[in-house]
């Protein structure tokens, strides 16, 4: 049986933010979507006026780290409705992660009618101009107060969602990347392919001590550091020569939605593509026969952002400061599709 949902829509509605200063999750729409699960049953589905949330201060999400989320993108269709890309992933990826994490998971369709019922009342929200798009934001807490260590028994589900710009700022310039040697965010077998908080913690010290020396973010390499993971918020793409290469999904990183995007994309144009590890010592070995020709990353919130620079030890391995071939043709296909405002051949938009 599908959840039910009810409607409480705000009486103060916010003024929409300027659409030109948009930034990343600065701006939150007037609604969300809630829903609480008790002994494995979904119930209350319920639009209400965006705000706080009540928690118990035992609540298991705030000592454990049961929490997950996820992240996708809306835009603006010709008819006024909403289009979001590739929801299906997102419903299926938002399930992974709970199984890992031993939360419940969400029936598809459920995940589905809650988009659907908050982006009926909040679709004005979605900016227009190409480039930015409502960001949506689905989450799990667990809400069970109780402090003895397993998987809580009561969790509430719930979306917000943000107008959001380039996740960069207003003037993106390529990536610097630090490549870490020492902390690692994620090990095999661990929880690094699922949505966890945890996860984004667990990469938040070195991250802060590689923007403190001028680095963007940073490529996380494998438990023995040697081969490439992904960048802290975006798998990542090499192109040596004509090949572009792309670690394979071997658990302890997130499978992204863009990547298989940019997978299937690159197959199509009949691009060479391998999903293979990449070792460092190969990246640079490249970079010194002059066949390291392009490095991105890809995610939902920056979409397809060129790396510049990868500092490995003593090592710098400097590229061109702008997008590589195949990373701006992979971006243009990106961006017509999101933003023609109508369903395309695939059906990775969902019009909603
Ligand atoms: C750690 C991490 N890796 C990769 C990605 C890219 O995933 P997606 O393309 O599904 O946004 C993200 C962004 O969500 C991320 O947070």
């Amino acid at each position: 049986m599908s959840l039910d949902i009810s409607i409480t829509r705000s009486t103060k509605p916010r003024p929409k933010p300027p659409a030109n200063d948009l930034g990343f999750g600065r701006f939150f729409t007037d609604h969300m979507f809630l829903a609480d699960c008790d002994a494995g049953t979904w119930s209350n589905g319920r639009v209400i006026p965006y705000g706080p949330l009540a928690l118990d201060p035992a609540a298991a999400a705030l000592h454990y780290g049961q929490t997950l989320f996820e992240g996708m993108k809306a835009y603006r269709a010709k008819n006024g409705r909403a289009m979001v890309f590739r929801p299906q992933l997102h419903a299926a990826r938002l399930n992974a992660s709970a199984e890992r994490l031993c939360m419940p998971s969400l029936p598809e369709e459920d995940f589905h009618r809650a988009l659907r019922a908050l982006l009926e009342l909040d679709r004005d929200w979605i900016p227009g101009a190409t480039g930015t798009a409502l960001y949506l934001r689905p989450a799990m807490v667990a809400t069970e107060p109780f402090l003895g260590v397993r998987p809580a028994r009561r969790y509430t589900f719930f979306i917000i969602a943000s107008p959001v710009g380039n996740y960069w700022g207003p003037k993106p310039s390529a990536l610097r990347l630090w490549v870490e040697t020492k902390a690692v965010r994620a090990a095999q077998g661990g929880i690094g392919a699922a949505k966890a908080g945890a996860n984004y913690v667990a990469s938040l010290l070195t991250a802060e001590q590689a923007k403190a020396h001028g680095y963007s973010q940073v490529l996380w390499l494998d438990s023995t550091h040697t081969h490439v993971e992904e960048v802290g918020t975006m798998n990542v793409f090499f192109r040596f020569g004509e090949t572009v290469v792309t670690p394979p999904l071997d658990g302890s990183f997130l499978p992204g939605v863009t990547r298989d995007s940019v997978l299937q994309l690159l197959r199509r144009w009949k691009v060479p593509v391998e999903e293979r590890p990449v070792a460092m010592s190969e990246v640079a070995e490249a970079y010194d026969r002059g066949e390291l020709k392009e490095v991105f990353g890809t995610g939902t919130a920056a979409v397809i952002s060129p790396v510049s620079e990868l500092t490995w030890g003593s090592r710098s391995l400097r590229l061109e400061d702008r997008r590589g071939a195949v990373a701006e043709r992979a971006f243009q296909a990106l961006t017509e599709l999101t933003h023609r405002g109508e369903p395309d051949a695939e059906g990775w938009l969902v019009e909603m």
